[in-house]
């Protein structure tokens, strides 16, 4: 191989990857979505747990859309939500990290004869959103793979990608229990994510409680807030999901220059 394209090469790869504190959400933290048999694994034990269609009619309700919204749905994972939406809008943007997730997602779509969803490889710290800005942001069960640094950052730059009062929707594992009775609230949460014909189910639950990231309500509000967003509605359900409608801040600042290194690490 000729040298000098070997070293600019190499000097391309260090740059893309950005400075070395950089969080890597790439490589993931406690269950690992990215193989097809994980993928396929997942619709089986989450289909097991939850009712797809009626959660993203929910959704569709919460947002309060026209069809000719656009919308984009962060950390897609199967399509749970985007398959659906892209039924009610005319385009959604389906983003995640793990290219297995995505492909289950882009054949469902293709089988189901869905030619309005743009799917793309990246993530809360990474995607580089192209098109115009869009209507809302969906984001379910995916904000916990980041630390809450991170969440920021990620929140910020969701903020960036919607247009000036712009919806953001986004559900996710949030404890809001008293941290004294954190033995028994999390002991609850595990129960009630295992599926006894799913095995694989309880050892799940348990990593996320272990290895993810899933933070407190007051954090979550603090978070949402300081990235811009006005906090419409917050619903803390069992102790341990929460649900947020918000609304773009119009004061929003522009994508800092955090949000620019926060970008393109693959
Ligand atoms: C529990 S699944 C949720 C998937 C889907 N939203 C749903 O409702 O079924 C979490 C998803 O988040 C993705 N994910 C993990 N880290 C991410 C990141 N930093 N940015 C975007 N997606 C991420 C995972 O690959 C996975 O598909």
């Amino acid at each position: 191989m000729d040298i000098d394209f070997y070293l600019d090469y190499v000097q391309a790869a260090i740059e893309a990857r950005g400075p070395a504190w950089r969080y890597n959400e790439y490589e993931c933290c406690g269950v690992d979505f990215d193989s097809f048999f994980a993928a396929r694994a997942y619709d089986r034990y989450h289909q097991a747990l939850r009712d797809y269609r009626h959660e993203a009619e929910q959704i569709v309700a919460a947002l309060g859309l026209d069809p000719s919204a656009t919308v984009l749905d962060m950390g897609c994972g199967t399509g749970a939500f985007a398959l659906h939406a892209a039924r009610c809008y005319r385009m959604v943007y389906a983003i995640d990290v793990a290219q297995a997730m995505l492909g289950r997602a882009r054949r469902q779509a293709q089988r189901a004869g869905l030619t309005n969803i743009e799917f793309h490889r990246g993530g809360f710290l990474t995607y580089q959103h192209e098109g115009p800005p869009v209507d809302a942001v969906v984001s379910v069960a995916a904000l916990h793979h980041l630390p809450d640094f991170w969440k920021l950052v990620g929140l910020h730059r969701l903020a960036s990608i919607l247009k000036p009062n712009g919806r953001l929707y986004l559900f996710d594992v949030v404890f809001s229990f008293e941290v004294c009775r954190c033995a028994p609230a999390l002991e609850r949460f595990i129960e009630k994510m295992s599926v006894p014909r799913v095995p694989d189910s309880r050892r799940a639950a348990e990593a996320h409680v272990r290895e993810e990231h899933s933070t407190c309500g007051w954090i979550m509000e603090g978070l949402l807030e300081r990235a811009g967003f006005r906090i419409d509605t917050a619903d803390y359900r069992d102790e341990f999901l929460a649900e947020y409608l918000c609304t773009k801040h119009p004061r929003t600042a522009p994508a800092a220059n955090v949000i620019a290194a926060a970008g393109q690490r693959r």
